[in-house]
């Protein structure tokens, strides 16, 4: 009975406890960093005194500080933890090289959001013309981008990621919008032969 006590006490007060980043973070967040030119080094050198690049905590030292699961509370904001990361370079980079990868970051990005609202109005001409699976397909398509594809890039620009930044980033999301397209092109056929069809 205490032994159960104790367990049960161990799942409500230390939920965290033990678990590495890597634990909550397993799937695009560690891949991306793994891929990176950091990840490779880190990995290389793991058991060595002198580490020359970041692993989780190298960058992400706010979130390392904050109890985990709850990293964003009272203490820190998710908007600082955000900046700290990208400007944590500089503990290894010079100020010019971490100005200039935080800039093409953004660029990255921008454009990234670009392709999301392409992506966004192709979905709401599809409300107005489609319903039932078609549109339910559309949605489907939408939904991944931008909750996957999208995620999949900022992790990429983060983390320096090359793979995570142009394969499963910019083109992926490339890729999504031609999905996109080629959903709407087929219903606006179905409908057109449908019609023809009546005639
Ligand atoms: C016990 C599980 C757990 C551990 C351990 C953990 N995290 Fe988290 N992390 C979460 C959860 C859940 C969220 C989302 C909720 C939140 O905002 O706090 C999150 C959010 C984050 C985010 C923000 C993600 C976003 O979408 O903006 C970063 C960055 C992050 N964690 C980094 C880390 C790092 C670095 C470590 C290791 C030092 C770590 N985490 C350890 C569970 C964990
Ligand atoms: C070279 C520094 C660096 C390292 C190393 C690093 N990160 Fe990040 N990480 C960043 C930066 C910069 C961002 C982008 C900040 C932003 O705009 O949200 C980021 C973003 C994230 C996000 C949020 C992505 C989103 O959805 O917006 C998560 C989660 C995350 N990192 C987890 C990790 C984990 C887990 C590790 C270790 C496996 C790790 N990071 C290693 C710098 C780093
Ligand atoms: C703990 C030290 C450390 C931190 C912190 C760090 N880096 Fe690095 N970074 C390195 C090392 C070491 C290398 C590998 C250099 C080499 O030998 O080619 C590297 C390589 C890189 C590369 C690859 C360059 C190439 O040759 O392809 C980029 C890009 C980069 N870092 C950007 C960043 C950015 C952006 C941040 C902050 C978000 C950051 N780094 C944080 C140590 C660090």
């Amino acid at each position: 009975m205490r032994a159960l006590g104790l367990f049960l006490l161990c799942l409500v007060a230390l939920p965290a406890a033990g678990k590495t980043c890597i634990d909550c973070h397993a799937g695009a967040a560690e891949r991306s960093w793994a891929l990176s030119k950091h990840g490779v080094i880190a990995r290389i050198e793991a058991g060595r005194e002198r580490r020359r690049a970041p692993d989780c905590a190298g960058c992400h030292a706010l979130e390392a500080k904050a109890p985990a699961p709850n990293h964003y509370g009272r203490t820190l904001s998710r908007a600082r933890a955000r900046e700290a990361a990208m400007e944590s370079c500089r503990a290894c980079h010079s100020p010019r090289y971490t100005t200039e990868q935080n800039a093409a970051a953004a660029r990255g990005l921008a454009i990234g959001e670009m392709k999301r609202r392409e992506a966004e109005a192709l979905l709401v001409a599809a409300r107005e013309e489609s319903s039932g699976a078609e549109l339910a397909r559309i949605e489907m398509l939408f939904a991944t981008l931008r909750d996957e594809t999208l995620r999949d890039l900022r992790l990429g620009l983060g983390h320096q990621s090359p793979d995570y930044q142009w394969w499963l980033g910019q083109a992926a999301l490339d890729g999504g919008l031609l999905r996109i397209k080629g959903a709407l092109g087929e219903a606006r056929r179905a409908r057109a032969a449908e019609a023809a069809a009546v005639k």
